[in-house]
This record gives structure tokens, sequence and C-alpha cells, in this order.
């Protein structure tokens, strides 16, 4: 696996077995409603109780820790120059690939095949192409993981960074270490927001869902780059913790944010056709879209 922890860390095992490991943990939060009361036997219902791993807690000590609103500029100001490299997407999706890890056996799946699940399942709904798109490129922003960035900058539930944390934010008690927790300009409940601002005001956390939003944000229509920019601000679309910070137009986009969620937690099809079959399609929907060559 590539997982690149930064020196602050590195007293600490690598937190995560592999990036899925994070996701795998949201779905023990939020399990599939569909599945709830069916298939699922009574021990399997007890699992969804038991604690997180100590990696993914360790993980969370992290981000919360390091999230603060001075790392969020840096990265902006480094990541969003889209200086590193150019390239097309299949090769971006090549590249995510070697994110795979052997060593985790309950990762069978590797993230072209996570994304590809998501984008059929958009599909096989009949939603518009865009959101199939959506599906197939919501998580291309972990190529942050392999430019070195630890695994605490690109994955995780993200959240606004400026103003206070919400306690509906997973793991909230590790926030105490985080610069900003104490800092009067960034510890109250609007800090250097103001009220209903609208979340473009507003700077979340840093991650793959920011990166690939500025990525794609000529290319997309509006719902789609919600659903990009938002599918991991879990305390908003499943707490609404943030409505202070939302405009009317952001609680209107974020129904599409809603719509989004299930198909990047729970679509897990057995049957799902290879790529060779698939590619035809996903080519013509790429090239409809997006340019030959993407920044990064
Ligand atoms: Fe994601
Ligand atoms: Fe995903």
């Amino acid at each position: 696996m590539i997982a690149n922890e930064s020196s602050i860390a590195d007293v600490n095992p690598v937190p995560l077995t592999s990036l899925d490991e994070w996701e795998e943990d949201v779905i023990k939060r939020y399990p599939d409603p569909a599945q709830i009361n069916k298939d699922k036997s009574e021990e399997e219902f007890r699992n969804y109780e038991e604690p997180a791993r100590d990696g993914v807690k360790e993980f969370y000590r992290l981000n919360h820790t390091y999230q603060s609103y001075d790392f969020v500029m840096e990265k902006r100001a480094d990541y969003l120059k889209f200086d590193k490299r150019e390239m097309p997407i299949w090769s971006a999706f090549d590249f995510l690939n070697q994110l795979v890890d052997d060593s985790d056996p309950d990762t069978d799946l590797d993230q072209m095949q996570h994304l590809l699940q998501t984008s059929e399942a958009i599909r096989n709904d009949g939603h518009p192409d865009w959101m199939v798109l959506v599906g197939l490129i919501h998580d291309m922003g972990k190529v942050l993981c392999l430019f070195g960035e630890p695994q605490w900058a690109v994955v995780g539930d993200t959240f606004p960074v400026g103003c206070a944390y919400s306690d509906k934010i997973v793991y909230p008690e590790f926030f105490v270490n985080n610069p900003d927790f104490a800092n009067e300009k960034y510890n109250t409940k609007l800090g250097v927001y103001t009220q209903n601002c609208g979340l473009d005001n507003v700077h979340m956390s840093w991650g793959h869902d920011e990166y690939v939003y500025h990525m794609m944000k000529d290319y997309i229509p509006e719902p789609g780059l919600y659903m990009l920019r938002y599918h991991s601000f879990y305390s908003q679309h499943r707490e609404n913790a943030y409505d202070h910070l939302m405009s009317p137009h952001d609680h209107e986009m974020f129904k599409w944010v809603a719509l989004f969620n299930p198909y990047d937690l729970y679509s897990k099809n057995p049957n799902q056709k290879t790529w060779a079959e698939l590619k035809p399609y996903y080519q013509d929907l790429v090239a409809k879209y997006l340019p030959a060559n993407l920044k990064f």
C-alpha cells in the first residue's frame, strides 16, 4: 500500500490498512437502510455496534488534530495551482489503482471497481449521464495520496474549518488537539464566516472531495459539482450540523448530495460487468464532458 504519513505522524503506525477502511467505517455508522430489515443476522447487527478498529480511531485523531484553517490554506495554495502533472483521465485511473492493498483481506475491490460500481448503479437507475460521470470520477481526488499526502489529508469525513467544530463530526473529542480549538478567531459558532453565508464561502477540511471539485468545476453541471465537493460532509448531509452556514441554494443542491450518497456507500454489485464491456460507453461519456487531458 502507498500511504505516506508525514513526519508529524511517523511515531504512530499507519492508521488505515487501506483508504477503503475509512469508507467501510462510514457504512458501519450509516448502514444501508434497505438492508437493515433484510438478510442481516443479529450477529451482523451487533457488528455495527462494535467500536472502530484502533487504526480508524488513530486516523481520526490525526485528521482532527491537523486539519486546521492554516493547513487547509496551505494545501489549497499548493494543489489548486494544478501544476503537478497533466494526463488523460484513464492514466489517472491507472495511477489511482496503485492504491490497491493486497495485505487487507477485506478489500477485494480496487479503486476503479468502486468507481464503476457507483457509476453503473447510477446508470441503471436512469439518472442523467453527468451523474453517471460523477459516479465514475468522485474519488479521483484520492490521487493526492500518490502525491505524498498522508491519509488524513485525503480521505475521512470533511467539515468546515475556521469556525467551531461540530460535535456531530465523528470522534469530536480529538478536536481539542487542533490548534484552532483554542483560537477565538476560529472557535465560535460562525468563526470567520457570517450567518447563512453559503458553503461556497466556507473552507472545508482538505481532502479528495475539494480537490476533485476544483478539477471538474468547469465541466460538470452544478448539482454534480455539489456531489463531488460535499460527498464526505456527513455532519451536514446526514446530521444537518451546519445549517447556520448553508444558504437556501445550498439546501436545494444538497438534495442532490443526498441522492448521490447511497450510490457511493451501498452499490456493491457482485455481477458487475467487466471494464472491457463497459469501456466504450465510458469513453464516449468522458469525451462528451471532459478535455482529453486533465491537470493535477
Ligand atoms: Fe469519496
Ligand atoms: Fe466513493
